[in-house]
């Protein structure tokens, strides 16, 4: 069963993970800023070969790593890894970063995990199959009001797209509850899932920071999606309840978010 090879690895992954090395070696990636550890590269490592063993022939896309022998049929299923949602956090000792795996078909997300690795809860979601955490049932928060929401959101890597995100959030701060930024918009999408946020938002995600993430939010009756039906991703993404969600989207569009035009 897809959720059950996604739930094994992300607690193998994840032991690795909790036995941080004391001397972290880091690079930067895309950006000065944006940092890729040796246990962001060990994680996938043992990711990539656990799912070839127990899932030979499937696809599987990496962040650190790209592409694997990913299958050309649609209807095959091929694998959307995080081994380390969090990098700074871990780089920093802050003990909040997750593993993230998606088992998608047909583009889709069907089965997803997000596995906390310090907290031990494991957050799951099969397509029409709810969502859970450590078992129990998960379901969204029912806030409508933007001015009592808790808004989680997170930052580019890149200091240009970090100015404009600035400028949005000049108008979101003052109308909603508060705002989060807690360093993993895969745990976020969880917290907004288990009703800890209220909504969420953030510019410039990538696959795999959201493709488990976005299932198990959904599957607890969110709505995930880009700013005016936009693709999620590369266009601010946001998740909430269909009312929570329209008013966000609208308010971000009012602070001039320049995803909703381009
Ligand atoms: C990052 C985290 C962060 C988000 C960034 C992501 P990484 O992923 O999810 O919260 O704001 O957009 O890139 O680099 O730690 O895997
Ligand atoms: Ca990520
Ligand atoms: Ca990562």
């Amino acid at each position: 069963m897809l959720l059950g090879v996604a739930e094994q690895i992300a607690r193998e992954a994840g032991a690795l993970l909790r036995d941080r090395p004391r001397a972290l070696s880091a690079e930067s990636k895309s950006t000065p800023t944006d940092a890729v550890t040796e246990m962001d590269r060990a994680a996938e490592a043992l990711i990539i070969e656990r799912l070839r063993q127990l899932r030979p022939g499937d696809g599987v896309v990496g962040e650190e790593s790209g592409h694997h022998d990913a299958a050309d049929d649609d209807a095959a299923v091929t694998w959307l890894v995080d081994p380390l949602d969090g990098t700074v956090n871990y780089l920093y000792g802050i003990p909040h970063f997750a593993v993230s795996i998606a088992a998608q078909q047909h583009g889709e997300s069907v089965a997803g995990v997000v596995y906390d690795v310090m907290r031990d809860d494991l957050y799951a979601a099969t397509r029409g199959g709810g969502a859970t955490c450590n078992g129990a049932a998960l379901q969204c928060s029912a806030q409508t009001d933007l001015a009592f929401s808790l808004v989680g959101t997170g930052f580019s890597y890149a200091a240009d797209a970090r100015s404009i995100q600035s400028q949005v959030l000049t108008s979101v701060l003052p109308a909603v509850r508060d705002i989060r930024r807690m360093g993993s918009a895969a745990l976020d999408l969880c917290m907004v899932a288990s009703g800890r946020l209220d909504a969420f938002f953030e510019a410039g995600m990538l696959p795999w920071d959201w493709a488990a993430g976005a299932l198990i939010a959904t599957e607890a009756g969110a709505r995930f999606g880009g700013l005016g039906d936009r693709p999620p991703g590369v266009w601010t993404t946001l998740a909430a309840n269909e009312t929570l969600f329209r008013r966000l989207e609208a308010l971000l569009i009012g602070a001039g978010d320049p995803t909703a035009t381009s």
